[in-house]
């Protein structure tokens, strides 16, 4: 590993752009499938890999969906969470705000509970195991009717203890935020924070639309805000967190080479630019990854790399105190390495 690959190691940093399911591995999904007695339509692991390979976001989505077939138990789940939790305490992730997509598993028969179980009985062991704090996020599925969002959000009312905020993902073409503003409305009034895909695939519109129908306090991906100066100049106006992930862009034909990735100028116009895995077991990298191809790709600075880092921790739903002294540890991190970096 390079000097520079050694300093993105060791920074300490929080992902805010992660759906459980896109972290389950070839080699889980098969033992699941065995375990669970489920059909694959792969002879091994080998030809999961070999699959991975897409030409826009549907692409992936149809695998995705397929491969969340083997979920069918709570210990699913928190095997699942615990093993991305393990991985990413190799990245120096302290901090975790996890998507879950409960209709891709309520559509199935499985019941409400039985993910958000999983998910948070491994958040609380991993956080007692390896020190990383987290949260957890239920995104809405944009491609089903709003009627069925609705009647997720009601599944998740007596859980609001547990659930820190809804999203939406899914299918961005055809399906803008405006569908769910009711949505998000009753969301909202229940205490529930939110944030939504915006801007993968789908025009600057849709940012628009996350912005003012939705009243987001993240974008997640927002790649295609470049096109549109108005709404780059109202992005970083507001200090709207967008959650980057290049690696998934990459992979999904958003941008045709990593060298094209719109991240730097998004930083040199002043957005609040995160980096994140999206779906690590599909795009070929977790968290670290993503800094490391960014970092050669666009020749980010060691400051690019470290304010990257603390929009990590800033645009997180953490309280200010301890958003507060996760930021100090990176500064201290930065310190310790010798390296000038201004905050
Ligand atoms: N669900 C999982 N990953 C997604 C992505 N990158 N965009 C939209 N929906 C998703
Ligand atoms: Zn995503």
């Amino acid at each position: 590993m390079s000097d520079v690959n050694d300093f993105i190691a060791g920074l300490p940093k929080a992902e805010l752009h992660l759906h459980i399911e896109g972290a389950l591995e070839p080699e889980m999904m098969f033992a699941l499938a065995q375990r669970n007695g489920v059909a694959l339509p792969y002879a091994d692991v080998e030809a999961i890999r070999a699959a991975y390979s897409f030409t826009r976001l549907q692409d992936f989505l149809d695998l995705y969906y397929r491969g969340m077939s083997v979920l069918l138990t709570e210990a699913d789940f928190y095997d699942l969470t615990l093993a991305y939790l393990r991985r990413v305490a190799q990245d120096n992730v302290r901090h975790t705000e996890i998507f879950f997509d409960p209709q891709g598993h309520t559509g199935r028969g499985l019941a409400f509970e039985t993910a958000l179980n999983g998910i948070s009985r491994a958040l609380a062991d991993g956080e007692a195991e390896l020190g990383i704090t987290s949260h957890i996020i239920l995104c809405f599925l944009r491609h089903l009717p709003a009627e069925e969002a609705m009647a997720t959000l009601d599944q998740a009312l007596p859980h609001r203890d547990r659930i820190v905020g809804v999203g939406l993902d899914s299918s961005e073409q055809g399906h803008p935020p405006a569908k769910f503003k009711a949505v998000f409305d009753k969301a909202r009034a229940a205490g529930f924070l939110t944030v939504a895909h915006a801007g993968e695939e789908g025009p600057p519109e849709y940012i628009w639309s996350a912005l003012d129908d939705l009243q987001v306090l993240r974008i997640d991906h927002g790649v295609r805000a470049l096109e549109d100066p108005d709404l780059m100049l109202e992005l970083a106006r507001r200090k709207m967190p967008l959650t980057v992930c290049p690696l998934s862009n990459l992979r999904l034909c958003v941008v045709d080479d990593m060298t094209a990735h719109p991240l730097k100028m998004m930083l040199d116009r002043g957005l609040v630019v995160t980096v994140n895995s999206d779906d690590p077991a599909y795009f070929g990298g977790y968290v670290n990854d993503n800094y490391y191809a960014v970092r050669q790709a666009l020749a980010l600075s060691d400051e690019e790399l470290a304010l990257i880092a603390r929009n990590s921790f800033g645009a997180s739903f953490l309280d200010e105190a301890t958003k507060a002294k996760y930021i100090a540890e990176v500064d201290a991190y930065v310190a310790s390495t010798g390296r000038s970096v201004a905050s």
